[in-house]
């Protein structure tokens, strides 16, 4: 199974301001983003994604088929008002949570029409819910952020790529949301080595950088 990490973030690393806003891609790189889910078999995002976008994570600016939507979800806290679960007769739909959700939640969430993947005893196992989804038959998945969610795929080593839309915009703020969250290396040693597989520019003057994950100490 093949797993891509996709961002949009500004010149100085940042995927969100402190307050939450996003809007960073022009037009033509959301086109780029909705190919990639439309080559998806599933698209995955953590809970805070969720709580504070709202995302629908279809496919919309260019023709395709939707992907099944993931979201990575410890206690069960995906609102029952949220697009993700509106839509979840319609679209497949997969919550992950760990044993920290409560049952109550878990039968709220099935009853919208998702499936509960149960795995973890804090929050989600990754390692278990990925090799969960290479069983069920999925081959692409593109994880589509936060931050706290991909320091985690990147830290496990499940990433095989990084495709980083750098766009000619600076949002500052130590509270802004960075591309990696997480606890961080000590050493930069640490990190995963990413090797740069292709350069490509936007009308809009973003930089669409496309990295092979290397495995790390
Ligand atoms: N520019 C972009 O491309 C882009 C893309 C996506 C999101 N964003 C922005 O990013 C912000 C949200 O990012 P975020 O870093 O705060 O949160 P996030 O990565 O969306 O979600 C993190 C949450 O997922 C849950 N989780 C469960 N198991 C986990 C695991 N093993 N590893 C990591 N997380 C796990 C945790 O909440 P529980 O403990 O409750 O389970 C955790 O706090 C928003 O402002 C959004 O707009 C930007």
């Amino acid at each position: 199974m093949k797993v891509t990490i996709n961002a949009a973030m500004t010149i100085d690393g940042k995927i969100a301001t402190a307050s939450g806003d996003s809007a960073i891609s022009s037009k033509e790189d959301w086109k780029r983003v909705h190919k990639m889910r439309a080559a998806s078999d599933a698209v995955m995002v953590g809970i805070s994604t969720v709580l504070v976008d709202d995302p629908r994570l279809t496919v919309r600016h260019v023709r395709g088929r939707n992907p099944a939507r993931i979201i990575v979800d410890s206690k069960g806290r995906i609102p029952s008002r949220s697009r993700i679960l509106r839509s979840a007769h319609e679209q497949k739909t997969v919550i992950a949570v760990s044993e920290q959700a409560k049952e109550a939640d878990i039968i709220r969430i099935k009853k919208a029409g998702a499936l509960v993947v149960v795995a973890g005893r804090d929050t989600v196992d990754l390692k278990a819910l990925f090799l969960f989804l290479k069983k069920a038959g999925f081959k692409n998945v593109l994880v589509e952020g936060g931050g706290e969610l991909n320091w985690s795929v990147l830290d496990l080593g499940l990433a095989d790529e990084l495709v980083v839309s750098v766009a000619p915009r600076i949002a500052g703020g130590r509270l802004a949301t960075t591309l990696v969250e997480g606890d961080g290396y000590d050493r930069i040693s640490q990190g995963p080595k990413l090797a740069l597989m292709r350069v490509e520019k936007t009308k809009a003057g973003e930089l669409v950088l496309r990295y092979r994950v290397g495995k790390h100490t």
